[in-house]
Formats: structure tokens, C-alpha cells, sequence
């Protein structure tokens, strides 16, 4: 089966093509093609992402996308002449139907038709589509640009939830070539942007969430911490890159909840801790980091990373006792932090050697449509498609 995923749920376009055979134990999967356009740039003098310019990103960028993905699995295939004869003949009803769905994407409407008059119907099964969560705005173009694919091409839909998409990341690991899949039950933990959870699962696309965030996420206090060093957008890279020059523990910043009976976790009294850590020091209004301020910077970035770290490896360590589990995956943003990364390295080797420790691929971590492909074809082999007229934009659609 061939599943072309569509994801446009932040400020990344991005568009897969993942080749699928193989049982819900032992899928095999080959992913032949992966593309993902970031918006960084054009958000970054915002200091963060805008959802109505992402909007009009994704509307640019993705029928380009579409063709690249579709050329790299060479799938793309002009149409011969008499084709668009016969095909100008049937279209008016498939062309209304286009105009109703992309009404409000006129841009991406444009660049549809000028797609479908110039290639055939690639040789694709299913297409799958992020609903949420998200920027709902950001979310709609993804959904109303699967639902114009699926009506022409006359495929199933497959609504994805990205958070399941941040877990099934872990399913597209590679060692030796081979794909090797994580077990049931396991535990996941998300960390993003927008959320922290931990999640049990027992099956395939059954989640029950045992903890989460009650305010920031970790990926967003990462980002906030970097605003107030004067760093850029987004933060975490620049953070974890900083903190390696610095000393993790110069200062003593708060681990809210670390020690809490639950499995919750909170970030902005940590965030705060460090706002208050650099106003008490002026450090915001130097126009000019002296020498001993860029040190405290290193400083305030190891240290503030090892109090996130601190608190993510903790509540883990504690759901992993609680819940007899197979398998720990980890994906999302903050799934690139070395630290983190090396730090439940630590914890399943001293603690858990009988647990397998799945740490999202690094080049999965972000925003990818690969690993909304990967969640698709599980859902495929159940059936579970979405009426396309009916399919909704959740901003604030939530695991369960
Ligand atoms: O999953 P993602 O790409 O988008 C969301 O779904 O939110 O996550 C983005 C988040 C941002 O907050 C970014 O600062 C963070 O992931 N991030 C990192 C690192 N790389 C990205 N945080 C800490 N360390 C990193 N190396
Ligand atoms: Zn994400």
C-alpha cells in the first residue's frame, strides 16, 4: 500500500510518501520520500510562529511539495494529450467539487489546477491528513488539500492525530536496514512545542494519557528561556547548543513537580525562575554581553536544560514503575536534545535493561508527514477513514 501523508499542523509544509506491506506486529516500511519545508525563516523576526502567515505558506508550498515528493518516487507522470482531452471532457463535476473544498484557499486552488491539467493520477492507495492539534488555521489548508486529493483521485482519507504521529516516529527506525517495531504495552513520552505526555498504550492507536503538562510545554519553555537570552527562534536548538559550554549545575534552578505523586508535569515556574535569575543580574538591559554575561548565559542555558531534563527523566522513571512496559518510545522537537536523549540512555541502562528504548529518529523529531504516514497505515488496516465532508480542523484535538 502506498500512503501519501499531508502535514501542515505548525510551520512546517510537509508532504510523505511511505511504501507499506506487512502485519500490524511486523510492518515493513520504506519511505520513499520525505519532503518537509520549514518556515522558520519567514516567522523567526516574529519570535515565534504566526498562524495566519503559515496559513498562506502552506497554501504556497504545497502542490510545489507534492511535486517534488511525487517526482522523487517518480510517480509523477505528464499527461498525454488525448488524456486531457478526455479528462477536460469529465471534468466540470470533479472541478466544482475542487472549487467548494479549497473555497478559501484560493491560492492553493490555483496551484491544484494547474497540477491536475498537467499530471495524471499518481499511483497512490490512501491519503492521510493531520487534524489537530495544531494552528487551526494552519491545519485547515493540510485537511481541505487531502479532501480536493481524495475527491479527485477517489481515495480513502485517513484523519491522523500528530501527537500519534510524534509516537509512530519510532516505527520508521531503521538498524541494519531492518525496521524494528516497538511492543506493547509501552510507554510513550511527548515532548513538543505545544505538549508533554506521558502516554500508555496497550495496542496499536489506543492511548491513554497518564500525565501531561498543567501549563507550558517543555519544547515552549526551551523556546521562551532562549527569548529572554536574546536567542532565536525556535529555542531548544539554540539552548542545548549554548549549555554544552556551560555548567549544568552553577545555578539551582526550581524542578517543579518533580517530586509530585502524579505523573503531571509544569514548566513555567522553571521559566520564570529563569526570568527572575537574569532581570536580578540586568542582564536584559545590556545593550552588549560583557564577557562574564555570555558565561552566565552558557551557565543559565546548561542549567536551565538540566532542570528540564531533570523533571521529563523523572516522571518517566516513575510512570516506567508504575506500568510494567516493553517498549519507552520518546518522539517530538525536544526528542533532539542530547541531554534528554542521553539521560533516558542512562535510565533504561541502569534501571529498565529489560525495557527497549525507542528515541525517535533525529531526523523524525520535528515536523514530518513520514510519521503521519506511519499512523496511517495502521489505521488502513482497520479501515478507519474519515468522511471527507465532514472532517474538522481540532486545534485542540486531544489522544485517547
Ligand atoms: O514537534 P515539534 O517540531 O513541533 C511541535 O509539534 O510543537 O517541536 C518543536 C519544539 C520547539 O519548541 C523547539 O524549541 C524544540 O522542539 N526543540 C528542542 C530541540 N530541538 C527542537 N528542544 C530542546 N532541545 C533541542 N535540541
Ligand atoms: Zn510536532
Amino acid at each position: 500500500m502506498k500512503i501519501l501523508a499531508i502535514e501542515t499542523s505548525c510551520d512546517e509544509t510537509a508532504i510523505a510518501i511511505l511504501e507499506t506491506s506487512g502485519s500490524k506486529t511486523k510492518p515493513v516500511f520504506s519511505l520513499l520520500s520525505n519532503v518537509v519545508l520549514s518556515q522558520i525563516k519567514i516567522h523567526k523576526p516574529f519570535g515565534g510562529v504566526v498562524p495566519n502567515l503559515a496559513m498562506r505558506e502552506h497554501q504556497k508550498n504545497l502542490v510545489p511539495i507534492l511535486t517534488t515528493a511525487l517526482r522523487e518516487t517518480k510517480m509523477l507522470q505528464g499527461k498525454k494529450i488525448k488524456i486531457a482531452i478526455n479528462s477536460k471532457r469529465r471534468s466540470p463535476a470533479e472541478n466544482l467539487d475542487i472549487k467548494n473544498i479549497l473555497a478559501r484557499e484560493p491560492v492553493l486552488l490555483k496551484a491544484l489546477e494547474g497540477f491536475l491539467k498537467k499530471y495524471e493520477a499518481p499511483e497512490i492507495d490512501v491519503i492521510a491528513v493531520t487534524y489537530g492539534p495544531g494552528l487551526e488555521p494552519a491545519l485547515w489548508v493540510g485537511i481541505n488539500f487531502a479532501r480536493a486529493l481524495a475527491a479527485i483521485w477517489k481515495k480513502p482519507l485517513i484523519p491522523v492525530n500528530h501527537l500519534e504521529g510524534h509516537i509512530y516516529a519510532s516505527w520508521l527506525r531503521r538498524t541494519d536496514k531492518k525496521i524494528i517495531a516497538p511492543r506493547f504495552p509501552l510507554l510513550a513520552l511527548i515532548v513538543s512545542g505545544g505538549h508533554t505526555e506521558l502516554v500508555l498504550m496497550k495496542k496499536h492507536l489506543a492511548y491513554k494519557v497518564l500525565g501531561e503538562t498543567r501549563d507550558d510545554a517543555a519544547g515552549e519553555a526551551f523556546d521562551k528561556v532562549a527569548k529572554m537570552l536574546g536567542l532565536g527562534y525556535p529555542g531548544g536548538p539554540e539552548i542545548s547548543k549554548l549549555a554544552e559550554s556551560g555548567d549544568p549545575y552553577a545555578i539551582d534552578f526550581p524542578r517543579p513537580m518533580m517530586n509530585s505523586n502524579d505523573l503531571d508535569f509544569s514548566f513555567s515556574g522553571l521559566k520564570t525562575a529563569v526570568l527572575y535569575f537574569i532581570k536580578d543580574r540586568n542582564f536584559l538591559d545590556e545593550k552588549f554581553l560583557s564577557k562574564a554575561d555570555i558565561s552566565a548565559s552558557l551557565d543559565i542555558s546548561a542549567s536551565f536544560e538540566q532542570a528540564a531534563v531533570d523533571v521529563l527523566v523523572s516522571k518517566t522513571a516513575k510512570a516506567l514503575k508504575k506500568y510494567k512496559v516493553k517498549s519507552l518510545v520518546v518522539g517530538g522537537g525536544v526528542a533532539a536534545n542530547k541531554k534528554l536523549r542521553s539521560s533516558l540512555e542512562i535510565l533504561i541502562k541502569k534501571l529498565h535493561p529489560e525495557i527497549e528504548l525507542y528515541l525517535s529518529p533525529l531526523w523524525l523529531t520535528g515536523d514530518n508527514a513520514a510519521m503521519i504516514a506511519a499512523v496511517a497505515y495502521f489505521k488502513a488496516l482497520d479501515k478507519k477513514y474519515a468522511k471527507p465532508a465532514t472532517l474538522k480542523a481540532q486545534g485542540n484535538l486531544r489522544l485517547k
